[in-house]
């Protein structure tokens, strides 16, 4: 089974500050990093390391290559990624001393995906796999439509929330993963109860995966409603956390876990990324989480 990803790719710029700037105000750094990332590149690349057979599609300024590259490394098929004569994505990220972030992003070559892009990445899949859209890319809601229509298994995460999200037609949706902001732009709720409550009445087609940063994350699904709590662990950047969440919680699903288990595999790998800088180059390895895995009864495998 295999999944195809339409992702975005960003350069991200990553600045270490005291807090997070303010209106009119002029901040030092304290350090400056580049990195690969990218909400669809984070997302493929964890997907990858959690066992999955991922295809990326997106696109890339033409000097860009060393993006693709950090994809093919980690073993995403990337023969559907696209260079465009514009600017490859961007992000500026501050990272305050509790690990906390605040991102702006240049959608560049992201914001370049036509419909008839979507069309011919398509073409190689067939029912029984699955897609994964985020909100980063232009004609989202083609993706949904016509992964649907081939009988494709659709993911999507409304990351970021943009009051266009509420428009797409997400009648098409087979799971929903968002975070508690995402989930508020959605459904103006703020408890997670309330939340599944309101997803699960407007979109009964479709399970919910709410994740909850230190509270671990959430299920509500035709098959009942479950909770994992997050591992304790010292926070240094929660950048690409959700993004390392999904990949696994998703790989988890394609091989027929239960839902208690892709959550548990989803805040695990989530726990280790938060303890390191950056976001692609945070991602841990399954062999990174086999050798720490707890013991796990067999019924929520
Ligand atoms: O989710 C984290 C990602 O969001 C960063 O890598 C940044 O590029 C933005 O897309």
């Amino acid at each position: 089974m295999r999944i195809l990803n339409f992702g975005s790719i960003n350069i991200d710029h990553v600045y270490t500050v005291s807090h997070f700037v303010r209106p009119g105000e002029t901040l030092n750094s304290q350090s400056y990093q580049r990195f690969p990332g990218g909400k669809g590149l984070n997302q493929s690349i964890a997907l990858s390391h959690a066992g999955a057979q991922v295809y990326h599609a997106g696109k890339l300024g033409a000097d860009d290559d060393w993006l693709r590259d950090q994809l093919q490394e980690h073993g995403v098929d990337t023969s559907l990624v696209e260079m465009e004569d514009v600017p490859t994505g961007h992000a500026i990220i501050q990272v305050n001393p509790a690990g906390e972030n605040s991102i702006v992003l240049f959608g560049g070559a992201n914001r370049c995906i036509s419909e008839s892009y979507v069309e011919r990445a398509l073409q190689l899949f067939s029912p029984g796999d699955y897609l994964l859209a985020q909100n980063e890319l232009s004609s989202v809601p083609a993706m949904l439509r016509m992964a649907k229509l081939k009988g494709l298994t659709v993911v999507f995460n409304p990351a970021p929330m943009t009051p266009e999200v509420q428009c797409y037609p997400l009648d098409l949706v087979d799971l929903f993963i968002v975070n508690e902001i995402e989930a508020q732009g959605l459904t103006g709720k703020s408890d997670p109860q309330s939340i599944g409550a309101f997803m699960r009445a407007k979109y009964p087609q479709a399970a919910l995966v709410l994740t909850l940063g230190e509270k671990g994350g959430m299920y509500f699904g035709s098959d009942g409603t479950v909770h994992e709590a997050a591992e304790k662990v010292t926070v240094v950047d929660t950048t690409a956390a959700g993004d390392t969440f999904i990949g696994y919680f998703v790989a988890g699903l394609m091989r027929g876990q239960k839902p208690q288990g892709c959550l548990r595999l989803g805040c695990r790998a989530a726990a280790l990324c938060v303890t390191r800088k950056g976001a692609a180059d945070s991602i841990p390895g399954k062999d990174e989480l086999d050798a720490t895995q707890p013991h796990v009864s067999a019924d929520t495998q």
